[in-house]
């Protein structure tokens, strides 16, 4: 248990045993400010209204029995009946003391199943910036539960089929030598569009080569698998490129349910649940409606026999409840498929695909904007191109490094800005609340103030350099003790560690990860000015060194979750 979970347990306990309920709850949060100690517990007013008591009173009477043992110092009764709780500081020394180095935290002790559905890109074309969020997001999640001990499953629910590859295959056949035309793939795409778009009858042969290719030809499918070998490979450099955990393993596309689309219709046929609509099967759900108040049905078949996205879905659903057993599975998808996700989540459950004991989760994240408040854009208005931005973080972070380490060898300039370029794009994404849009800002996500990638790698390789100056071993085991004010501040941020983790795996928000190490750095800061650490006296100095310490471990463990390369100097 984290230290704000003990806190809630204790507390709710000596509330349970003053009114002889057992469901009374702590509330305990963090204090607002120091002179309100460290926790706060909000419960004792109202459980006061619900026994029609006076709530200091009552708080009085909870302070005599609250036994909080060495954990606190000091436990007030403070305005209408909050209970401010004081941490004490050999509390602190202690659990510090105790915490496993090489781990920081120990893993859970109920692992779960959890499948992750993140990226996911349509291959027809290059990946784009529409499918950067998914992905840096999805993969700081799936990083966190893998660490914390459960078993986690990445499915890369790639969009290979459908009917834009009759397209991309009719123009395969037009050319001599597809393969070399496939370097570029957006260009690839955008001129059998072209051909598609101003020829009827090569029109008519997409059309044909689609019914082909999904009825299994030997000459399309030869194709389409040359086109997809291509994407996937393309796909596979840019998620090397950005540190991105997902590898071919991962890859269950859409193509891989195909032939298990006939079963779902068959079973939700089997259950009654189609409705017959203009030809289509569909399932009508109750409480979904379209802006005319007229019912809304999930469409699962069209009437020329043709399946769609969301029954697709629903066959990924049954696998992934029914094969690989997931107690939860993880949507990481733009908030713009919002509706589908309920529909296909309404439809799993009421067709038994996903049991109750199956918890299905849409994390959804908002559009990437412009500075000028519209979607993000080339200069021209075509979709960006996830290679082109990130080509450009890097040259950008070169200039930044360039202009504050002129004096780096030109290999470490590099390497430098690779991993401040790519970081910057990263971290700049996970620090905002992933429901809100989102304003891509070159100037923003590579300042060395604020809340930054930049600032955070300067925080950990400034730490470092502490050891370094003084050529002490970062490894070696320092006793902590803590005293002074700035320490105790440091050591409890420390410690709350455990509590931001906890909360990322069952809210999903890397952004409250960010922002947690943002203050750790603060509090080091602080520390770090108001505590002379190599110039300490004797009695003081192992401490402070064992504070460093820890908070570089800290520091390199959280940005590590969160897919951030730290840097040991900069
Ligand atoms: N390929 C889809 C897109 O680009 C995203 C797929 C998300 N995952 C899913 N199981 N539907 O919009």
């Amino acid at each position: 248990m984290n230290l704000r979970e003990i806190l809630n347990h204790k507390v709710s306990e000596a509330l349970d045993s003053i009114s002889g309920l057992t469901d009374c709850q702590a509330l305990i949060n963090h204090a607002k400010s120091p002179q309100f100690g460290h926790y706060q517990a909000n419960g004792v007013m109202s459980l006061a209204k619900r026994l029609g008591r006076k709530p200091r009173e009552l708080g009085e009477e909870v302070l005599q029995i609250l036994d909080l043992g060495e954990i606190a110092e000091k436990v007030e009764l403070a305005g209408p009946g909050f209970i401010n709780i004081f941490i004490s500081p050999d509390f602190l020394t202690d659990t510090l003391n105790k915490q496993d180095k090489s781990r920081l935290l120990p893993t859970t002790d109920s692992p779960q199943t959890i499948v992750i559905d993140y990226s996911s890109p349509n291959l027809a074309k290059e990946m784009h910036v529409g499918h950067l969020r998914g992905t840096i997001i999805g993969d700081a999640i799936a990083r966190s539960f893998e660490w914390m001990g459960h078993k986690l499953i990445r499915q890369n629910h790639f969009g290979d089929w459908g009917t834009q590859f009759g397209m991309l295959i009719t123009y395969m056949l037009e050319l001599e030598n597809p393969q070399t035309r496939l370097e570029n793939l957006e260009i690839f795409y955008r001129d059998a569009k072209k051909r598609f778009d101003e020829d009827d009858d090569f029109a008519k042969r997409a059309r044909d080569n689609v019914v082909k290719l999904q009825s299994g030809d030997s000459k399309c499918l030869q194709l389409w698998q040359q086109f997809i070998d291509v994407s996937v490979e393309h796909c596979q450099e840019l998620y090397e490129k950005l540190h991105i955990t997902l590898s071919k393993s991962d890859i269950t596309p859409e193509s891989y349910y195909n032939d298990k689309l006939a079963s779902v219709i068959s079973e939700l046929e089997e259950k009654h649940l189609l409705e017959e609509s203009e030809g289509a099967k569909c399932v009508f759900l109750d409480n979904f409606t379209n802006k005319d108040g007229d019912p809304l049905p999930a469409i699962v078949q069209k009437s020329d026999g043709a399946y769609l996205y969301a029954t697709t879905d629903l066959a990924a659903i049954r696998y992934r409840c029914q094969e690989l057993h997931a107690d939860r599975v993880l949507y990481v998808v733009d908030a713009r498929q919002s509706l589908h996700f309920q529909q296909v989540f309404g439809v799993a459950r009421l067709s038994g695909f996903a049991g109750e004991d199956c918890s299905l989760e849409h994390l959804s994240y908002g559009t990437m904007m412009g500075k000028d408040g519209k979607p993000f854009k080339t200069r021209s208005g075509g979709t960006v191109k996830l290679i082109d931005l990130i080509e450009e973080g890097i040259e950008r972070a070169y200039r930044v490094v360039q202009e504050k380490n002129p004096e780096l060898d030109e290999d470490e300039k590099r390497e430098v800005a690779r991993a401040v370029g790519i970081s910057a794009i990263k971290y700049a994404d996970l620090s905002k609340n992933r429901n809100s849009d989102y304003v891509f800002d070159w100037d923003q996500m590579l300042a060395f103030d604020g809340n930054t990638a930049p600032y955070m790698l300067y925080a950990y390789a400034r730490i470092k350099s502490i050891f370094r100056r003084a050529a002490l071993d970062a490894e070696a085991d320092y006793q902590l003790s803590i005293n002074a004010p700035e320490e105790r501040e440091l050591a409890l941020k420390l410690l709350q560690f455990a509590e931001v983790i906890d909360n990322l795996l069952l809210e999903c928000y890397p952004n409250q990860l960010c922002l947690y190490l943002y203050e750790l750095a603060g509090s080091f800061m602080s520390f770090y000015e108001a505590c002379p650490v190599l110039k300490a006296e004797p009695q003081y100095k192992e401490s402070r060194l064992g504070l460093c310490q820890l908070t570089a471990l800290t520091l390199r463990q959280g940005l590590e979750l969160l897919g951030i390369e730290t840097l040991e100097r900069m």
